[in-house]
């Protein structure tokens, strides 16, 4: 960039708030993060912050029915009210909006929208159209994802994921959403996190649904990323002037030594964690090493599935919160073999800003088609408290600068990346883990809804001020 464009540099970094404080957040002089086109915004997800699972026509989605059953999240907390964002999504905008930030993801709620015929539900629709037209008048970029976990309980029904019938599903919902939303929707990514759907929920059974079998891991991926494939051109169809693509959460894996089995354990890490993703969607193919980790789970694959997975996208959103340090289990996998002495979050996840960094640059390596990056969640959990009105969440202070220094340097390094969204707005639903778990910038009161701002986020916004009064 040139020169010019730093010309008050000196203000910037050793800017006090306060009359007292040096600003531990604000980016250095020559990050990239000052650039204007690179958009800060925040995210959350339709199940975490709703609430309202009954009214307006709301159907169930797997969500509510998992969250009901005893033992699987903690404390026995259910999304029934969360953040109660139904009713206060007005306050909650004012809210986005008065903290500068410039973009916001959200997702929709798919059991709100469509009835089981595959029919719209008028109320719910509403909902979003007031939603999104309110962040247009505000000028805030939207990005909205069409399925954060929330699958319609009567499609589990006949097999959630498993049933390749759902990605069809998912394609008829694409197709209502952006006929009924093109205008107000600058990004649509299909899916979130399909790791998350079909390995947690279909493998290991720590989210919903709860299945707990390789094999069903490896055949929802399939389906997931099917309907995914399904949707690219409808979206296209409907909303041409939108972006179009798909949220992926990455994983760092560290070997524990440096002998052969280790790092292979490394590499198989990262293999199941993001190739089994990214190589499908990017290069038209699952990575045989998958196979060899989880032998025998070879998905039913169709002709001509692996084109229309691979259709070309306009942005690949990544999510990113940790690393995983891993050894040889002794036989064709790896274990975890957690760190000492390293800072952790209240989830107990590993503060490593620069696996985030090298997972990029290793994409941009290995993917010459990697479309341009969203950063669409980072974030940390810590357990906040309010005092005295304030919340000073230090160590989420420091992990965002230093994360957003791994992703300028991943910039530096040739990456085209073009914005960050905070996970999250507002403390939220934080799945099997409930409302312990607090992710916000924006601390929730759950007992009075009260929302308090956590000093993190006024660093955010203090430098969005900043950035916004350059010349
Ligand atoms: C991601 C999810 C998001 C949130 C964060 C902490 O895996 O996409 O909903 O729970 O983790």
């Amino acid at each position: 960039m040139a020169n010019d464009a730093f010309a008050v540099s000196d203000a910037r970094p050793s800017a006090v708030s306060n009359g007292a404080l040096a600003d531990p957040f604000s980016p250095p002089a020559d990050s990239s993060l000052w650039r204007k086109n690179f958009l800060l915004g925040a995210a959350t997800a339709s199940y975490q912050i709703e609430g309202a699972v009954n009214e307006d026509g709301r159907l169930p989605s797997i969500w509510d029915t998992f969250s009901a059953k005893p033992g699987k999240v903690l404390a026995g907390d259910t999304g029934a009210v969360a953040c109660d964002h139904y009713h206060r999504w007005e306050a909650d905008i004012e809210l986005l909006a008065s903290l500068g930030l410039e973009g916001y993801r959200l997702s929709i709620a798919w059991p709100r929208v469509m009835d089981a015929a595959g029919l719209p539900n008028r109320k719910g629709l509403d909902f979003y159209k007031r939603l999104l037209n309110r962040l247009k008048e505000k000028g805030i970029t939207t990005s909205v994802t069409l399925y954060h976990w929330d699958l319609p309980q009567h499609l589990e029904d006949r097999g959630g994921w498993l049933n390749r019938d759902t990605a069809y599903r998912f394609a008829d919902y694409a197709d209502l959403m952006s006929r009924e939303l093109a205008g107000t929707v600058d990004a649509w990514a299909t899916l979130n996190e399909p790791w998350c759907s079909a390995y947690l929920g279909y493998g290991n059974g720590h989210h919903a649904p709860g299945l707990a079998d390789g094999r069903f891991a490896t055949q929802a991926m399939h389906h997931l990323l099917l309907a995914h494939g399904l949707a690219i051109p409808v979206l296209r169809a409907n909303d041409p002037a939108s972006q179009k693509g798909i949220v992926a959460n990455i994983g760092r894996g560290t070997a524990n030594s440096d002998s052969a089995a280790d790092q292979r354990a490394a590499h198989l890490f990262e293999v199941q964690h993001n190739a089994w993703i990214l190589d499908p969607l990017l290069k038209g193919a699952y990575p045989q090493d998958l196979f060899e980790l989880w032998p025998g789970t070879e998905p039913l694959v169709l002709d001509g599935d692996m084109q229309t997975i691979s259709a070309p996208l306009d942005f690949l959103g990544i999510n990113y919160y940790f690393r995983t340090n891993v050894a040889s289990d002794g036989a064709h996998g790896f274990r975890d073999v957690p760190l000492e002495g390293v800072e952790r979050t209240q989830m107990g996840w590993e503060v490593h800003p620069d696996g985030l960094r090298d997972l990029l640059i290793g994409f941009n390596r290995t993917y010459r088609n990697l479309p341009p990056i969203y950063i669409t969640e980072n974030g940390m959990a810590s357990d906040d408290k309010v005092i005295d009105g304030h919340v000073d969440d230090a160590q989420r202070i420091s992990f965002l600068k230093r994360h957003l220094a791994a992703v300028d340097q991943a910039i530096k390094a040739g990456v085209d990346i073009r914005g960050y969204f905070l996970w999250s707005l507002m403390d939220n639903f934080e799945w099997a883990f409930g409302y312990e778990r607090r992710f916000g910038v924006v601390h929730v009161d759950y007992s009075t809804q009260k929302r308090t701002v956590k000093r993190s986020a006024e660093l955010v916004a203090k430098f969005l001020k900043e950035r916004k009064a350059q010349a």
